[in-house]
């Protein structure tokens, strides 16, 4: 089947597709950057990207981020969450354990986030070890959510085939009405759901530049565990 993917005015118009970067917002004062720890210079980052998406009305959630996740034997494999935590210890993001994602974390705790914020043309990278966190901090982040969400979360096993929509709407109504009858405005955390922390060793800071020669800093957690060694990467 030709879907006229490959027609020679497509692939010309992809290789021409090119935004220019805006000077705004990209000045990297590396010798500044060096000094800090990457914990506090994601966390300003973070902040300037939140606070530029917001006075621009950008769709984009400054918190979504890329979680790259592999089985054993390396098959990797990649989708969109939200960042719903982060501490002088790592990043947490919630999902279900039963997932794909979950499957591979319990056969091979290591992943990779990526935050890419196109408005102010910076990326960060970061790979660690991943954890389960603690059951009461899924129970609080469960409860803190919309009853829809709660809702949705308990009734779908995440990541397993199912037979139709039909089948995904008619378990939640049915869910529904019994938290309406008994008056609830929560249902327990299903034990199958909860949070994750990712444990840095490995940050990479990457700044979009006008001419194309990019900013690319990484810190790599020393052995000792305690310090951080900064680099300059080539872009
Ligand atoms: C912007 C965005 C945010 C998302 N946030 C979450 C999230 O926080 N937790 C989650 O389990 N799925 C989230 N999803 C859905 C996941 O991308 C994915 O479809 C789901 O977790 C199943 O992934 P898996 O089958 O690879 O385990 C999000 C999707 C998008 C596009």
């Amino acid at each position: 089947m030709d879907y006229g993917g490959n027609s020679g005015s497509d692939r010309a118009a992809l290789e021409k597709m090119r935004r220019p970067y805006l000077e705004k917002h990209q000045v990297l004062d590396s010798s500044k950057l060096e000094l800090q720890s990457p914990f506090e210079l994601w966390k300003a980052w973070f902040d300037q990207a939140s606070q530029v998406i917001s006075e621009m009305g950008s769709p984009n959630e400054p918190n979504q981020m890329a979680l790259a996740t592999a089985t054993r034997d390396g098959k990797p494999s990649l989708r969109y969450l939200l960042l719903k935590g982060h501490d002088e210890t790592g990043f947490y993001f919630y999902t279900n354990y039963n997932s794909r994602k979950g499957k591979e974390l319990a056969d091979n705790p290591r992943a990779t986030v990526c935050m890419y914020w196109p408005e102010v043309h910076r990326m960060v990278t970061i790979e660690g070890d991943v954890a389960k966190v603690d059951s009461q901090r899924s129970d609080a982040y469960f409860k803190s959510r919309p009853l829809d969400s709660q809702i949705g979360a308990a009734i779908s096993s995440q990541s397993s085939v199912i037979a139709s929509r039909q089948e995904l709407e008619s378990a939640r109504r049915s869910l529904s009405e019994r938290v309406t009858a008994e008056g609830a405005e929560c249902i327990d955390r299903p034990e199958q759901w909860g949070g994750y922390r990712l444990r840095p060793d490995r940050f990479e800071f990457w700044q979009g530049q006008r001419d194309r020669l990019h900013d690319r800093l990484q810190f790599r957690r020393q052995a000792d565990g305690a310090g951080w060694t900064c680099e300059r990467l080539a872009p």
